[in-house]
């Protein structure tokens, strides 16, 4: 079925400027028309901005009753009392749910990996944490149901609460303690620490020895659309439109959680504005929409507040990590150790994977990681863009440049006399690793060369003026999806998957991928996606959407054009990859990515602004390179945002997130981001029927340690902890 692909490509040597590299040419697709690697606009763009697509919360709804929900102002504890008698009798509100009267969700529904596996709302008194949804008011006007949440009279018996999170806390323990096995093989090395060779030896042996702590703090997705759920029941059938980043599998969780056959659910997300991460999950705004129109017997929309999607959907989790490496006097590693510990919470298993990239990314003779979980009374951790990769980059590449420093030494050459030829832990070879490829090009075209490595050498007026970089690699493949592809009698093609579009373009990326593997023109290609009717499907989530469901695509096209001849129209044909997986190679299989920063410092107010940004990316196949280079500068916004804003703040005496809202949780807007530079160099990943590797998340990594690194040459000294605040930089002394 993939004979139409060679499974390996040529390696050329190419000359790109005054550099030297070898770097993977794209492995030529038998035959296409074109539709691969052209830039289009979003298919649904127009209907975008003339306001006509429809969002989770704008779906048309006869009798439809809106849901506000109540969430806890204690960081621990219980409830005593929910006086609902207070508000029933406000204007069009139609009751509460609470505690008392919720319906019973199934217990079946686990909670590893935090809330995916369910969040059991409304279950019990207890309160694990601040802003936890502890009901919901129901009424015939959205004004009606906030007015009266709003008002809803609440008592608790408070309990001492432990939010604050360090890596040193007594309930620290291993990451990976409590995962069930089938979670331990199906993660496989992701769910152990690294521990080759012998690190303590190798750093007694070092020239030179990085010894150092970094943080990371709470921080929030934000997408532009707040978590909204419109639900209702219709012959027999429990339907909702979420704004999620997977209907299939929340239609699953969904199920799981109600007691229902997953064919009693249909779950569609058309539009959604933006996820992050964030809407991973079965949300509480679908659960609390499920709950309401079961209860009340009517079509119930739940909208979440800007303030309730900070508090009550997800955190990336805060951060502390040690980190250790060693070196000979000529910059050879010898060893590398990471120690994360991130914050996580008693309900549930979520693992942030600092660690992954320290496998990856450099050759040492000895690598030691230590993934500790934190559980304390938080709003519990689940997937933000990169996650684990993210924080964990900031650390490890914050230390290699330290360790550039010390040794006096090009950090760009530091990073390629380490290059590894086989994976450090693993010992397994690489798809293709075409790391140096973006180090080299993307230093070129920044002008690297030119740069004094040591800091606070430049200056421009009262401004230092510094330049930084990171490396980067982020993991890829497919997972299990399934498509259908229906041909017509009038020569178009209806192909129908649950992928969902967040604001990315994948319906977009996906007829080109369709119309490429069918070889008709993308005019004769209708996209179905975001419904869970459709089947099975991997999320638009760890940068794998595209990847997974180009698969299933590229099967089922491959499939009918086998049927196809001599039948009579329609023919359709739907293929799971679930079957086709078995036998992947074992391979370490990533993307790859250089980012260099230029940074002025003015020390008397301690503003930090970035003035250029650029990314070189090995992200395999570009599907779409009009959308591509949208998903990767919005990736390294999100880690500008990162280095330099985002920070949310809990108040110690309640627990409580004090700055839940855009005036005080600051992300970056349009005056903080310059001019940024984004390209590909050619890339393929031969174990992909489409070359793809992914492009979702890897934009994010790497960003806030190339910025971190830029601020110290720009002033000489270090952050460690994000974000790189007004006052953390300022210097008090003029005359310095
Ligand atoms: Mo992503 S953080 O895998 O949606």
């Amino acid at each position: 079925m993939r004979a139409s692909l060679s499974s390996e490509s040529p390696e050329v040597t190419t000359t790109a400027g005054h550099l030297t590299s070898t770097i993977a040419i794209a492995d030529p697709p038998a035959l296409t028309t074109g539709a691969v690697g052209t830039p289009r606009p979003r298919i649904e763009g127009r209907a975008k901005v003339t306001g006509t697509a429809r969002y989770a919360a704008d779906v048309p709804m006869p009798d439809l009753a809106f849901g506000c929900v109540v969430t806890s102002t204690v960081s621990r504890g219980r409830i005593r009392d929910i006086d609902t008698s207070a508000v029933l009798h406000m204007p069009g509100v139609l009751g509460v749910i609470d505690h008392t009267n919720a319906p019973r969700l199934n217990p079946e529904a686990g909670n590893v990996f935090g809330p995916h596996g369910g969040l059991h709302l409304l279950q019990d008194d207890e309160i694990p944490h601040a802003g936890r949804p502890i009901a919901l008011v129901v009424a015939e006007t959205l004004e009606q149901a906030r007015a009266a949440a709003d008002a809803l009279p609440v008592t608790y018996d408070q309990q001492p609460h432990d939010t604050a999170f360090f890596a040193d806390h007594p309930a620290a323990r291993s990451a990976f303690s409590r995962l069930p096995d089938p979670v331990k093989a199906m993660l496989g090395a992701a769910s152990q620490d690294a521990n080759v060779g012998d690190v303590d030896a190798e750093l007694a042996a070092s020239a030179v020895v990085v010894d150092e702590r970094y943080s990371t703090p709470e921080e929030h997705c934000s997408a532009m659309e707040p978590h909204a759920a419109t639900a209702w029941w219709e012959d027999e059938r429990l339907h909702a439109v979420d704004s999620n980043q997977g209907p299939f599998n929340v239609a699953r969780v969904l199920a799981t959680l109600f007691s229902l056959n997953l064919e009693q659910v249909r779950v569609r997300a058309e539009h959604v504005g933006g996820g992050f991460g964030s809407k991973g999950l079965c949300g509480p705004q679908l659960i609390l929409a499920v709950m309401a129109t079961t209860r009340f017997g009517r079509p119930v929309r739940v909208t979440l507040t800007r303030k309730e999607v900070f508090l009550a959907t997800a955190m990336r989790p805060l951060t502390e990590q040690a980190v250790r490496l060693g070196a000979d006097a000529d910059g050879h590693l010898r060893a590398i150790e990471h120690r994360p510990a991130y914050s996580s919470s008693p309900l549930g298993e979520y693992i942030e994977f600092c660690t992954e990239i320290t496998k990856t990314l450099y050759a040492a003779r000895a690598i030691r990681t230590q993934l500790t979980a934190v559980p304390v009374d938080l709003l519990p951790p689940f997937s933000m863009r990169g996650p684990g990769t993210t924080t964990g980059s900031f650390a490890l590449e914050s230390a290699i440049d330290e360790l550039a420093e010390r040794l006096h030494m090009d950090p760009l050459e530091l990073r390629l006399r380490n290059e590894p030829t086989v994976g450090p832990v693993s010992g397994l070879p690489f798809s293709r690793r075409n790391l140096i490829p973006c180090l080299r090009e993307g230093a070129r075209r920044f002008g690297w060369s030119t740069r004094d490595h040591r800091p606070r050498m430049r200056r421009e007026g009262h401004l230092l003026v510094g330049t930084g970089m990171a490396a980067v690699s982020f993991l890829s493949g497919a997972f299990p999806s399934s498509a259908t592809i229906t041909a017509q009698a009038d020569g178009t093609f209806t192909v129908s998957i649950a992928a969902t579009d967040l604001g990315t373009g994948a319906r977009t990326a996906l007829t080109a991928i369709a119309a490429d593997a069918l070889r008709v023109p993308a005019d004769r290609i209708q996209i179905r996606i975001a419904d869970s009717d459709l089947g099975p499907a991997w999320d638009a989530g760890g940068s794998r959407g595209t990847t997974s469901w180009a698969w299933a695509i590229t099967e089922a096209a491959a499939k009918l054009r086998q049927e196809l001849p001599g039948a009579a129209p329609p023919v359709t044909v739907t293929v799971d990859t679930a079957q086709l997986m078995t036998d992947q190679p074992a391979r370490e299989r990533h993307a790859f990515s250089a980012v260099f920063t230029e940074v002025t410092v003015d020390p008397a107010t301690g503003e930090v602004r970035v003035r250029r940004l650029l990314g070189m990316f090995a992200v395999g196949r570009v599907i779409n390179p009009l959308l591509a280079r949208s998903q990767v500068i919005g990736g390294m916004i999100m880690g500008l945002s990162m280095a330099l804003h985002e920070e949310a703040l809990r108040d110690p005496s309640s627990g409580r997130h004090v700055n839940a809202d855009f005036a005080g949780y600051h992300i970056a807007a349009h005056a903080d981001v310059p001019d940024i530079e984004a390209d590909f160099v050619p890339d393929y990943d031969p174990d992909d029927p489409s070359g793809i590797k992914g492009a979702g998340e890897i934009g994010t990594v790497g960003t806030a340690a190339a910025i971190a690194n830029a601020v110290w040459h720009a002033t000489g000294t270090r952050h460690r902890t994000l974000p790189i605040r007004l006052d953390r930089v300022v210097e008090m002394d003029p005359l310095r």
